[in-house]
């Protein structure tokens, strides 16, 4: 099931720069089954006394919240900046060109909370990085790292060493 769902997976050449390759999931979450095999998938490997999913904007959103009603998790968005009115904590990272940043909501994520991080994609890591700054800032603990897709040739993983990465795909 899982199978046939990662199969929806389209890769746009060119996408969003000549030589990339885009790996589009839009296809996976648009198919009812699909979707479905993709977060039982993630909840596979989601370790057990997880309380809270944290789940990066935009295109973890997707993810995190059908993760949070299916097996009663709380939900937490960490945002993009200028979205939220009362922030925590804000960590700014690299990007391939300029910085980014991701906010974590105030009082949202407890001291002592174990919290899962959920996003689509992990490619150099360096968003997933952020989201387990902001979420051990708060005192909490990052239980593990869940992704569909995996970017092998960025090495996320290498960033993100000594935690607990799960991902459905790696290409
Ligand atoms: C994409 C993707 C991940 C992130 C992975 O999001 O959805 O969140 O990049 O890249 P990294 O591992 O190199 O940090 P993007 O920032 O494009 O925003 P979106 O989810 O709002 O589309
Ligand atoms: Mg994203």
């Amino acid at each position: 099931k899982l199978d046939n769902a990662l199969k929806l997976l389209r890769e746009v050449p060119d996408f969003p720069r000549p030589g990339v390759v885009f790996r589009d999931l839009t296809p996976v979450l648009a198919d009812p089954d699909a979707l479905r095999a993709v977060v039982d998938g993630l909840q596979d490997k989601i370790d057990p006394d997880t309380q809270v999913v944290a789940a990066i904007e935009s295109r973890g959103f997707l993810l995190g919240a059908p993760l949070g009603y299916g097996w009663r998790y709380g939900v937490v968005p960490l945002r993009k900046p200028g979205k939220l009115p009362a922030v925590a904590h804000r960590v700014s990272y690299d990007l391939e060109y300029g910085t980014a940043e991701l906010e974590l909501p105030a009082d949202a994520i407890l001291p002592g909370q174990r919290v899962v991080i959920v996003d689509d994609v992990l490619a150099t890591g360096g968003t997933a990085e952020a989201a387990c700054t902001l979420v051990e800032r708060a005192g909490a603990i990052v239980t593990g790292i869940s992704v569909v897709l995996e970017i092998t040739a960025l090495d996320g993983r290498a960033r993100l060493a000594g935690r607990n990465v799960s991902a459905l795909l790696a290409v």
